[in-house]
C-alpha cells in the first residue's frame, strides 16, 4: 500500500475516533430521552424563579390605572413592558418597588423616529420633538394623548413625508392625492383617507392634454406603460427619474 495511503487511514481513524469520545464527553446525560433535546433542561427552566406578575396581578390593586391604559393607545403595552419584571413588588409591594422609567431616553425606544417602523405608528425625531423636557409633562404615559392632534401628516407618517421632501413632488401637498376627513387624525384606522384609483388622476397633471402648468413633464397616455396603473412602476412618493 502506498505511503500516502496510508497516513490518510490514519487521519481517518482519528477523526473518528475524536468523533466518537467528544460524543460520549459533550452530549449530556439525558439528550435524546425524550427527544433531540436535553430532558433535564425541563426541570432546569421550570425550577427558575419568576420574575413577571403579568398585568392581570397589576389592575388588582392598581384598578384606576389598569383601566386608564386599556382605554388609551397604550392598551397593547402592558405594566411590565415599562415598569420592568415585577413579581417581587406584586407579593410585597411595601417592600420592593419597581422603578418608573421617567427619563426622556425611555420613551423613543419605540416612538423614535426610525424608516423600519409600520406607517402610521406615532414617531417623533426625540431631538426636535420639544427637546429637553420629560415626554411625561405632556403625554400621560397610562394614557397618552397628545394635548393637540397632530396636524402635518408626518408626524405619522415619518418615512413617506421625508422621502417625499427630497423628490419631485416635493411641493404636493399629502391631500392632493389623498382627500382626508380630519377625523382621520384622531382615529386614525377607522376613518382612512382615500387614495387615488385610476391612471386618469395623474393625468389631471402629467397627460398631455392637462391644464396643469407647462413645466410639469408630459407623457402620452396612450402608448406609456399604458397596461398598468402609473404606480406600478413609479412609487409616488418618489417619483424619481434619474435615468
Ligand atoms: C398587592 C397589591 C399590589 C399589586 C399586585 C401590585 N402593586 Fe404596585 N403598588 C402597590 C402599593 C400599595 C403601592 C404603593 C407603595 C407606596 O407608595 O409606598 C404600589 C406602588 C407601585 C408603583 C409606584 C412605585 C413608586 O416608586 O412610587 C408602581 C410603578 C407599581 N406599583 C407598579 C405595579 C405593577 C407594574 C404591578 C404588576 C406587576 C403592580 N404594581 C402590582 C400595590 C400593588
Ligand atoms: C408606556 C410605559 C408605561 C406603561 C405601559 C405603564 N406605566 Fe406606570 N408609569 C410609567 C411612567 C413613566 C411613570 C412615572 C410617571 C410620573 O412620574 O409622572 C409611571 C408611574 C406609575 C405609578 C406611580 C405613579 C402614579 O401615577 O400613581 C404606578 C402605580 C404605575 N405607573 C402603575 C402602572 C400599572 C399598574 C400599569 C399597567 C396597568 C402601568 N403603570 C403601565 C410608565 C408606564
Ligand atoms: C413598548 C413600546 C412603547 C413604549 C415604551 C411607549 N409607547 Fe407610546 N405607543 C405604543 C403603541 C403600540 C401605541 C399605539 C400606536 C397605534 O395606535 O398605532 C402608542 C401610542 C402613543 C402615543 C399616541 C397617542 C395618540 O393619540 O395617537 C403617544 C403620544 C405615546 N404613545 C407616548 C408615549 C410616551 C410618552 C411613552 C413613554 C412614557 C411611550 N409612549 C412609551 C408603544 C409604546
Ligand atoms: C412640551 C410638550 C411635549 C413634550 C415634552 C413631548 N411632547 Fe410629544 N407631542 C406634543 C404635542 C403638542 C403633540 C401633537 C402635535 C405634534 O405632532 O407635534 C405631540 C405628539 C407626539 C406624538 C405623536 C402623536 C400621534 O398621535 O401620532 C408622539 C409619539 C409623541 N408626541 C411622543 C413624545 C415623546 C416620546 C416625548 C419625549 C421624548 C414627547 N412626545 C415629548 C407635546 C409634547
Ligand atoms: C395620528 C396619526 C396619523 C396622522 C396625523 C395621519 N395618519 Fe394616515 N394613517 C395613520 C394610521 C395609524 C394608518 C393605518 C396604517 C395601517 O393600517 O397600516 C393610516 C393610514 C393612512 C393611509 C392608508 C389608508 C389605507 O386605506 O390603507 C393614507 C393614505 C394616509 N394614512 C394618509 C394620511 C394623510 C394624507 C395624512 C395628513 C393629512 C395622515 N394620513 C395623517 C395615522 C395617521
Ligand atoms: C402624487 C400623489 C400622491 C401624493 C402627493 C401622496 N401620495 Fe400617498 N399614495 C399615492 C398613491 C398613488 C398610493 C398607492 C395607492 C395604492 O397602491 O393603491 C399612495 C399610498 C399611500 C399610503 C398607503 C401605502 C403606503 O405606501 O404605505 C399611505 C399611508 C400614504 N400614501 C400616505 C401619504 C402621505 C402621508 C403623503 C404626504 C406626505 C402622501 N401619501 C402623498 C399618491 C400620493
Ligand atoms: C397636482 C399635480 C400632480 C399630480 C396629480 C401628479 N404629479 Fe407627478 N409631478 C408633478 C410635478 C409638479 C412634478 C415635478 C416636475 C419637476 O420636477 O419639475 C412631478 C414629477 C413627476 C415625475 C418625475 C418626472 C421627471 O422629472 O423625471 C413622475 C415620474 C411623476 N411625477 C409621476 C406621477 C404619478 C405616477 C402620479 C400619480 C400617482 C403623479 N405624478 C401625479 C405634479 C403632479
Ligand atoms: C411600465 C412601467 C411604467 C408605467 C405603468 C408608467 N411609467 Fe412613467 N415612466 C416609466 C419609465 C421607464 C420612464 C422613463 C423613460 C421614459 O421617459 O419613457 C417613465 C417616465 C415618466 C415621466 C417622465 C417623463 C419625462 O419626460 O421626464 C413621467 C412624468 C411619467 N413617467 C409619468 C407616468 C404616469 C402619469 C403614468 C400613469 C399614466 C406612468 N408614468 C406609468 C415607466 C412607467
Amino acid at each position: 500500500m502506498p505511503q500516502q495511503a496510508i497516513r490518510l487511514i490514519v487521519i481517518f481513524a482519528l477523526v473518528a475516533a475524536a468523533f466518537v469520545a467528544a460524543r460520549s464527553f459533550l452530549i449530556p446525560d439525558t439528550f435524546g430521552d425524550e427527544g433531540p433535546y436535553r430532558a433535564a433542561a425541563l426541570t432546569t427552566i421550570v425550577d427558575r424563579e419568576i420574575k413577571y406578575a403579568g398585568h392581570q396581578k397589576c389592575t388588582g390593586c392598581h384598578r384606576g390605572i389598569a383601566e386608564q391604559r386599556s382605554a388609551s393607545h397604550h392598551h397593547g403595552v402592558v405594566c411590565e413592558v415599562c415598569h420592568g419584571p415585577a413579581a417581587d413588588h406584586a407579593a410585597a409591594p411595601l417592600d420592593v418597588k419597581p422603578p418608573a422609567p421617567r427619563e426622556r431616553g425611555f420613551c423613543p425606544l419605540c416612538h423614535g423616529y426610525d424608516p423600519s417602523r409600520p406607517t402610521g405608528f406615532p414617531q417623533v425625531n426625540p431631538v426636535a420633538h420639544n427637546p429637553l423636557i420629560p415626554c411625561m409633562s405632556c403625554h400621560d404615559p397610562h394614557a397618552p394623548e397628545p394635548p393637540t392632534i397632530p396636524e402635518e401628516c408626518g408626524a405619522c407618517h415619518g418615512q413617506i413625508a421625508r422621502q417625499k421632501s427630497v423628490s419631485h413632488h416635493a411641493t404636493l401637498p399629502c391631500t392632493t392625492c389623498h382627500a382626508t376627513a380630519e377625523e382621520h387624525k384622531v382615529t386614525p384606522r377607522l376613518i382612512r383617507p382615500d387614495r387615488p384609483r385610476e391612471r386618469t388622476f395623474c393625468g389631471t397633471c402629467h397627460a398631455e392634454d392637462a391644464a396643469s402648468p407647462g413645466s410639469i413633464p408630459r407623457v402620452d397616455f396612450r402608448t406609456h406603460g399604458e397596461d398598468y396603473l402609473c404606480w406600478q412602476c413609479h412609487y409616488p412618493h418618489y417619483p424619481e427619474m434619474e435615468l
